[in-house]
């Protein structure tokens, strides 16, 4: 049985002030940590502030990225070793947005997955298809060649403890969510693409989110899938009222 996972996206939005009212809000609100992982995907700016005020509470945080060394001249960048050592739980790797605005590969994403399991915290990796993919029936081998270069070299346990979001491009932040059926299918070539490298215990422990223009009222469509583990959550996740009603959704 796979404990649900909803993380919120922040993007680049909110101001320290904003990101700290908001953990104040849900803090004591959020269901128990026993029945689902609620997680905040914060500018990196915040992620301390955010730690002090979450400590103890059911609420944990992800970071949006972080570099694959802990230290050296990389100007910048965020050290794994160092979110790691603010209590942060979870590092977003691999969104569409990295992909495509800075330029991040699928190589760049296997490293950082090592460099977050190193630190002890656990990757929510990135996989979608742009329209045009869509569009030409070639989803399912396009999310099987990102996930099997993510994974390379990535170890049975890593990979059980890991969270996998998919995310096509055309759904997010459009308003055009995928259909709930489609969703669970693709999550399912997620899961496939897994057991094939894996075997079919790790591909049943790792956990699959579904993102895109995922909000309160259409989320339950997607948990109630069987391959569904989950959402990654972009604009509903930054008021915290919506936050709140996608996790009393789950
Ligand atoms: O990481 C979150 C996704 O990009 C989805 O964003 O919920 O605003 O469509 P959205």
């Amino acid at each position: 049985m796979r404990k649900p996972i909803i993380a919120g996206n922040w993007k680049m939005n909110k101001t320290l002030a904003e990101a700290v009212d908001f953990a104040k809000e849900v803090k004591g609100a959020v269901p128990s940590n026993d029945a689902v992982d609620s997680v905040i995907g914060s500018p990196a700016l915040f992620l301390a502030s955010l730690a002090e005020e979450l400590k103890g509470s059911d609420v944990k945080i992800a970071a949006q990225n972080a570099y694959w060394e802990n230290t050296g001249a990389f100007t910048g960048e965020n050290s794994p070793a160092a979110i790691a050592d603010l209590g942060v739980q979870y590092v977003i790797i691999g969104h569409s947005e990295r992909r495509e605005y800075f330029h991040e590969t699928d190589a760049d994403i296997n490293k950082k997955a090592k460099a977050i399991f190193a630190n002890g915290m656990t990757p929510i990796l990135c996989c979608g298809e742009s329209l045009e993919t869509y569009e030409a029936g070639q989803t399912a081998e396009w999310i099987e060649g990102q996930i099997t270069a993510g994974l390379e070299g990535l170890t049975d346990e890593q990979v059980s403890n890991l969270v996998i979001a998919y995310e096509p491009i055309w759904a997010i932040g459009t308003g055009k969510s995928a259909d709930a059926t489609i969703a669970d299918e693709i999550c399912g070539v997620v899961r496939q693409t897994v057991e094939k490298i894996y075997g079919e215990t790790v591909a049943q422990a790792v956990r699959i989110q579904y993102g895109g223009s995922v909000n309160p009222e259409n989320i339950a469509e997607y948990m109630a899938k069987e391959n569904v583990d989950g959402a990654l959550v972009g604009g509903a996740s930054l008021v915290p009222a919506s936050f709140l009603a996608l996790l009393e959704a789950v």
